[in-house]
């Protein structure tokens, strides 16, 4: 009989590590909306941010641990008092709360960053460990730097923290400098030598500076980790960490190689990889495996040929598997809300009836301009104009002259809490001349920190989806808009992001007077 094959769990640090990138910022409602569809997606356990870090990730660790259900959720801390009171102020609410408590272990991060000695280190472990223990159940215990740590500290660390009742240690490669033999190595060393190791989950975390992060990630579950730690498109600190939808295929289509299994629902990676791109602004790349726009095209006649005689003479996943649904089809301006309603659903967007109202009014807008509407096109619609967050400054026209001969001037018009605020200015190009008017109507100086223009689908008449980051008092704001008018999508974008600001800082921003156009560029 083959052996059972052997459960791995996907710890998902999206919204901790994720959110660490440089340039992303999430708010409450978009931590919250990524929270749920990891549950969708079936991960193991959400790590939710790092409770002290700040107050918004306080209260986006307690919103995730109070609604989503499923998963265990994490919240971050190192070893000192304050860290563990607050992560757990943050998690009880839980059904299933994990403190995740950490501390380097490294030479180098002793000797120039903590400044403290091994034995130092290692009573603040048995402190941290028994003081979370005290709390929760669920403690995890990560020694920072364990893959750049003499070996028999490590040990000696993770022994310490098993006794004081950690049910999970991970092992990160904190800067991403393991080779894939050497941490299978390492994971195999920790098995044979760390007394209690049998009685708890030997967990990695790894980064990818090499791009060997999802290489070591399986190398350690070749030698008896348990538990793999990643972000959904591999993003996070500096070149990312694992990318969850790399590790999780690998397992599946190789699954008689490594006779592991998740519980992963495969079907909602290509969502979820789509969900956390537009709402950290951060775009997949290309080629990039498993959710890349190519990942499952094929260019060259050769290859297409024999795709379309056999798909499995090029393709060993099956894009279905992934839930990237490739049979088009299109809607159009006498599509009805009953026909939008359907595909909508089979895209997998369940909308309430106000939210089916406002995505059939600007699906009726878009098919008036568009000939044909494709999924992609929809599934815009749904995530930029449906699911987002109130809208306080609604655009109401817009309209911009431009040429090589002239200055660029935009007029704009918008409404906030139903009266009209007009205003035009001029501008570098037409872009700028829109972003300035939009300054002047809504009186909130932001600064553009970046701008990226994108076709949702091909051809003349492709909607234009807009991404720009904005800072208003040194925090990073990301708006987006479609349109297939890019000037117009880019004024829904920068609008977007106002609203942001707004949506997160209330009413108070709007008293600020008006500003002068481009004040704050
Ligand atoms: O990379 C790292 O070492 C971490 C730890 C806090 C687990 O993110
Ligand atoms: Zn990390």
């Amino acid at each position: 009989m083959p052996e059972e094959p052997r459960k791995i769990y996907i710890f998902d640090t999206t919204l901790r590590d994720g959110e660490q990138s440089p340039g992303v910022s999430l708010n409450l409602k978009e931590k919250l909306e990524i929270a749920h569809q990891l549950a969708r997606l079936g991960v193991d356990v959400i790590e939710a941010g790092f409770p002290i870090a700040s107050l918004g990730d306080f209260e986006a660790v307690r919103a995730v641990a109070a609604e989503v259900e499923g998963p265990v959720i994490a919240g971050l801390a190192r070893t000192n008092e304050r860290d563990i009171d607050r992560a757990w102020e943050a998690l009880q609410v839980a059904k299933r709360p994990r403190i995740h408590v950490f501390i380097a272990t490294s030479d180098i991060h002793l000797k120039y960053k903590l400044r403290m000695s091994r034995e130092q280190v290692l009573e603040a472990v048995r402190k941290g460990v028994s003081l979370a223990k005290s709390y929760c159940e669920d403690v995890e215990f990560s020694p920072e730097d364990a893959s750049r740590s003499d070996l028999d500290f490590l040990c000696q660390v993770l022994e310490t923290a098993i006794a004081c009742g950690a049910t999970v240690v991970n092992i990160p490669d904190t800067v991403g400098y393991a080779t894939p033999q050497e941490f299978g190595q390492l994971i195999k060393q920790i098995r044979q030598r760390v007394a209690g190791n049998e009685r708890v989950q030997i967990s990695v975390h790894c980064h990818n500076d090499l791009g060997l992060a999802v290489a070591n990630s399986l190398a350690a579950i070749e030698n008896g980790a348990t538990q793999i730690e990643g972000t959904i498109n591999g993003i996070g600190e500096r070149a990312g960490n694992t990318a969850l939808e790399e590790l999780i295929m690998a397992l599946y289509t190789r699954r008689y190689y490594y006779n592991c299994r998740t519980a992963i629902v495969t079907q909602e990676i290509y969502r979820t990889s789509k969900l956390v791109s537009r709402l950290t602004g951060m775009p997949v790349q290309y080629n990039k495996a498993i959710v890349g726009k190519n990942a499952f095209t094929h260019e060259a006649g050769i290859h297409q040929d024999g795709v379309l005689k056999e798909r499995t003479t090029y393709e060993i996943m099956n894009p279905a598997m992934i839930g990237l649904i490739q049979d088009n089809i299109y809607l159009g301006k006498h599509s009805g809300r009953h026909a939008l309603r359907q595909r909508l659903e089979q895209l997998g967007f369940k909308l309430n009836e106000a939210e089916l109202d406002r995505a059939f009014a600007r699906f009726k807008n878009l098919a008036d301009r568009k000939k044909e509407i494709s999924d992609r096109d929809l599934e815009a619609i749904v995530a930029h104009e449906v699911k987002d967050i109130p809208e306080k400054f609604v655009l109401e026209h817009i309209h911009i002259s431009t040429g090589n001969r002239v200055v660029p001037t935009a007029t704009i018009g918008l409404r906030l809490n139903g009266t009209l605020r007009e205003e035009a200015a001029c501008g570098e190009g037409p872009v700028d001349a829109a972003f300035n008017a939009i300054d002047k109507a809504t009186g909130i100086p932001v600064c553009l920190k970046s701008y990226h223009l994108s076709a949702v689908t091909g051809g003349k008449d492709a909607v234009g989806e807009v991404t720009v980051k904005v800072e208003y008092n040194n925090k990073v704001y990301i708006g987006r808009g479609i349109s297939t008018d890019i000037l117009e999508a880019s004024a829904r974008a920068y609008l977007n992001a106002v609203n942001k600001v707004v949506y997160e800082l209330g009413d108070e921003v709007l008293a600020a007077k008006p500003v002068e156009a481009g004040a704050a560029k």
